[in-house]
């Protein structure tokens, strides 16, 4: 059987991890535990788990012609994913996250440098890889104008888009109309319609979404799950894994990598989201965004275990 194809249109960053007891107070200086240097970028995190995942994933993006592009390249290409299409910008640093971990969750600046350098022209160059793949996969962490450019050529060569519209940015309404899959978390989905999206509010919105023009919205809940719509616009509530949490950065993006990948091989999308919180959940158990991705064979097992335990 053909593996399934995926072009991920995005960033990549070095996620620079500070493990902190607790996060600083605004003027206060704390010392902390530890610090890492990790693989990242929602781009480079989806491109790493769909790859894992076994599907033939190629992405387009941009980095610097610094050591952390050269690490981060460098990286990519032992997951094997096709990186014929990031560029490397002359005078440019590489994008980088500035990563909290405290308190059992984290907070993030990104300083997205190259990122910002990827532009229509850089998706016309690639048009072959879009062409031969049945997903394109976006996020929001380079100019929103590529991304909807990207979004509209992918239609026009009649393939289906996955935006994960994070980190939340102002888009303009031709966006929705061209996406396939629209996987906001709560907060975003919050923002992108208006509304309130909190405890029995969820349905409205993701009702709203939809109206904005999306044709699928799926909704990540973090602990509790993720919720999507069915065609007669019913709210359909998929509980997440127990897991012991080590670290949550990443799982978003190994999320929609998960479906996209799912999609891509022919499910439906109710077992496209079983497949996505599965692998999500392994990706929490490990620390560190790329570090963290399963394998297709770590996910193949947890999910047996999942059956014979009835966890
Ligand atoms: O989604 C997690 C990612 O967001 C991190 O890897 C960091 O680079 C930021 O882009």
């Amino acid at each position: 059987m053909n593996k399934p194809r995926l072009v991920v249109i995005g960033s990549l960053n070095m996620d620079i991890v500070v493990e902190t007891e607790r996060y600083p107070q605004v003027g206060e200086t704390l010392l902390g535990e530890r610090v890492r240097f990790i693989p990242g970028g929602k781009g480079a995190n989806q491109a790493v788990a769909g790859a894992r995942l076994g599907a033939e994933t190629a992405l387009i993006g941009a980095v610097g012609e610094d050591a952390f592009g050269e690490q981060l390249l460098g990286s990519l290409l032992e997951d094997g994913v096709d990186i014929t299409g990031v560029k490397r910008v002359a005078g440019m640093a590489t994008g980088i996250a500035s990563i909290y971990v405290a308190e059992g969750d984290n907070s993030i600046v990104v300083v997205p440098g190259a990122n910002y350098r990827v532009e229509p022209a850089d998706i016309d160059r690639h048009e072959d890889k879009l062409r031969q793949a049945d997903i394109v996969l976006l996020q929001l962490e380079i100019p929103v104008e590529t991304v909807v450019y990207a979004a509209r050529k992918a239609k026009s060569l009649g393939k289906t888009v996955v935006l994960n519209p994070a980190p939340a940015q102002t888009l303009p309404e031709e966006l929705f109309g061209l996406v396939d899959y629209f996987t906001p978390n709560r907060t975003e989905l919050g923002r992108y319609t208006g509304m309130n999206a909190e405890g029995e509010s969820l349905q409205e919105a993701m009702l709203r979404m939809k109206e904005m023009g999306a044709a699928h919205i799926v909704t990540t809940l973090g602990s509790e799950g993720s919720a999507y719509l069915s065609e007669d616009g019913a709210l359909r509530l998929k509980p997440g894994y127990k897991v012991p949490v080590v670290d949550t950065t990443g799982a978003g993006d190994c999320y929609n990598a998960g479906l996209a990948r799912s999609i891509a091989a022919g499910s439906t999308l109710d077992e496209a989201i079983d497949f996505a919180s599965l692998v999500s959940a392994l990706a929490v158990t490990k620390f560190g965004a790329q570090a963290g991705m399963p394998t297709e064979e770590e996910a193949l097992r947890f999910a047996a275990e999942q059956k014979t335990t009835g966890v």
